[in-house]
């Protein structure tokens, strides 16, 4: 049963922001519901981005091979309506958290909307790909299209083979690079916030039972403490130190204005 929004008291607020005051390093997981307050819509919700499509046919190589038409009509659409929204003071709370943490602070996201780097966030570990870029099916090459309107059926301008949206799809693997980094940082991190995300999909929600329990990196070290900001309870939530439930663009810019120095 989802927790009605605003579950968290401010001595929940208080407690994420003790523990942040305390951590020499910090990572971030976010999802879709961090870009919900943009007018981004999120995955699982009812007016969710799926609806209308078998997700299999939009993403998935397998439907591409079918109907790449229809699959980049879908991206095309999702490119024209990440154009339209704005970063929402979730996203700048966590640009602010980068600001203090330095190199020592992660910001790994599932999201493909780029409205972190919009925000200003410096380092994003996009594990999901992007909107912004397109990746050719002949020559592999990627390219940072920005939110350029594109065709509807796009070809490489260096081989003519035909363009995918860079975006991971189901039945595909993660970038490597990027993912061993975010592996990486989570393990070694101190607190781990996990904003907006139902934590179902695998392996990005690996990531928070891999902070918490970092048993396969080091067995002499607590595991990180967990923030959980979701506006409700999620397969996560029984691991979580702390859960704040409400909108994310109201929960961090709470917490940041609690940092000492603020
Ligand atoms: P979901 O749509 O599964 O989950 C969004 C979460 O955000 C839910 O738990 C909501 O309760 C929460 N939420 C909604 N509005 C919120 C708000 N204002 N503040 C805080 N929380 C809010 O999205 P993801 O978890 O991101 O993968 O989905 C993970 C992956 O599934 C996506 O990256 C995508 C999808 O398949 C790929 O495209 C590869």
């Amino acid at each position: 049963m989802p927790l009605p929004t605003e579950a968290h008291s401010d001595a929940d607020i208080r407690r994420a922001a003790e523990l942040l005051a305390r951590a020499n390093s910090v990572a971030v997981l976010t999802g879709a519901g961090v870009s919900a307050e943009s007018g981004v819509p999120t995955f699982r919700a009812s007016d969710g981005l799926w609806e209308g499509h078998r997700i299999e046919d939009v993403a998935s190589p397998m439907g591409f091979r079918r109907d790449p038409k229809l699959v980049w009509n879908f991206y095309n659409a999702r490119r024209a309506n990440v154009g339209k929204v704005r970063p929402n003071p979730g996203h700048h709370a966590l640009v602010e958290l980068e600001k203090r943490w330095g190199k020592r602070f992660t910001l790994i996201t599932q999201n493909v909307d780029g409205l972190h780097r919009t925000a200003g966030s410096q380092r994003v570990l996009e594990v999901h790909g992007s909107l912004y870029r397109t990746r050719c099916t002949g020559c592999a090459k990627i390219e940072d299209r920005g939110l350029e309107p594109l065709r509807e059926l796009p070809h490489c301008p260096h081989c003519s083979a035909m363009l995918r949206p860079d975006i991971v799809w189901f039945h595909e693997t993660l970038p490597e690079d990027i993912w061993q980094e975010a592996v990486e940082e989570v393990a070694d991190c101190d607190v781990l916030l996990v904003v907006g995300t139902s934590a179902v999909v695998y392996p990005a929600a690996g990531l928070i039972p891999l902070a918490k329990h970092r048993s396969r990196w080091d067995d002499t070290r607590p595991g990180a403490s967990v923030v959980e900001i979701n506006l409700a309870r999620t397969d996560a939530s029984d691991l979580v130190d702390v859960g704040l439930y409400g909108k994310s663009g109201e929960i961090l810019p709470k917490i940041v204005a609690l940092l000492p120095g603020s």
